[in-house]
């Protein structure tokens, strides 16, 4: 499962119209919903949307799934983190978080917790994985941190380790997350997402441009990515059943904005 039906018609913007899940987490700083406001609207969007996942699972198998966006800055961290917190929360699922933004990790930085061995560690053969997994401190989530800095990322990523990496994590992990860096700037996201089951694409209300984020998308999808959905964030109107600007194609307009 978590495949898509592909039409040779379709048009960038309407490959997961089937699919988008629409995600309303405006909210405080930090906006880790999951964790701050756990009974809120939020967090059952965020919940909604893991919902959303599952089904498209139906045989439970093992699935890797990469968070990215266009640029950076647009809530990918964020959205990572707290879609984790709720697969973390289903009963016997058992979730990790990969920070793979080895450009500007920061999924450490979020959890309040320092900065140690990882990725990039397991990576370049220095440790195995069993070593480096961390509880990220919200049920039973773990947490594979980016690991130590290196100056090549696009090749430590496009090492053959990284689909062993991810085989070995979908043995012990119903659900591997994995926290990426912008498409556009560089390779590595097109890369991650080639190599997991799933992609799902952030986009930041009043601040993504459609053609930033289309041109992702087909980024993604000539890479071998499977984009499954969207989240869109930031959301000002009060009731979005009521904001015309959360529509399903909402990636699908004019080239402006
Ligand atoms: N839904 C939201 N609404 C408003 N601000 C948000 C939202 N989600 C995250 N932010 C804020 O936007 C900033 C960027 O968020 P985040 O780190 O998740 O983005 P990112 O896409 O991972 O960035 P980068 O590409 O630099 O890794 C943070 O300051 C965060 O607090
Ligand atoms: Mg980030």
């Amino acid at each position: 499962m978590f495949r898509r039906k592909k039409d040779a018609n379709e048009k960038i913007g309407d490959e997961f119209a089937d699919d988008m899940v629409v995600v309303v987490d405006r909210s405080i700083n930090p906006y880790l919903v999951l964790f701050h406001e756990s009974a809120g609207f939020r967090a059952e969007q965020v919940r909604g949307l893991r919902n959303r996942l599952v089904a498209m699972n139906p045989d439970g198998e093992p699935k890797t799934l990469v968070v990215t966006s266009a640029v950076r800055g647009e809530g990918k961290t964020v959205s990572a983190l707290n879609l984790a917190m709720a697969f973390a929360e289903l009963e016997r699922q058992s979730v990790v978080l990969v920070d793979a933004d080895l450009r500007s990790p920061s999924c450490e930085r979020y959890l309040n917790l320092n900065s140690e061995t990882g990725l990039t560690d397991v990576l370049l053969g220095r440790t195995p994985v069993d070593k480096v997994l961390r509880m990220a401190g919200y049920r039973n989530l773990k947490l594979l941190g980016a690991g130590s800095r290196v100056d090549n990322p696009a090749e430590v990523l496009g090492s053959s380790r990284l689909d062993q990496l991810l085989h070995r994590l979908k043995e012990n992990f119903q659900y591997v997350i994995i926290d990426s860096p912008p498409v556009l700037p560089s390779t590595d996201a097109g890369v991650l997402s080639a190599a997991a089951d799933g992609t799902l694409m952030v986009v930041r209300l009043e601040h993504s441009l459609k053609k930033q984020s289309r041109d992702a998308l087909r980024t993604l999808s000539d890479m071998g990515g499977n984009v499954l959905g969207s989240f869109v964030t930031e959301v000002r109107g009060q009731d979005p059943d009521s904001d015309s600007r959360l529509s399903y194609d909402s990636l699908a307009g004019d080239e402006d904005k």
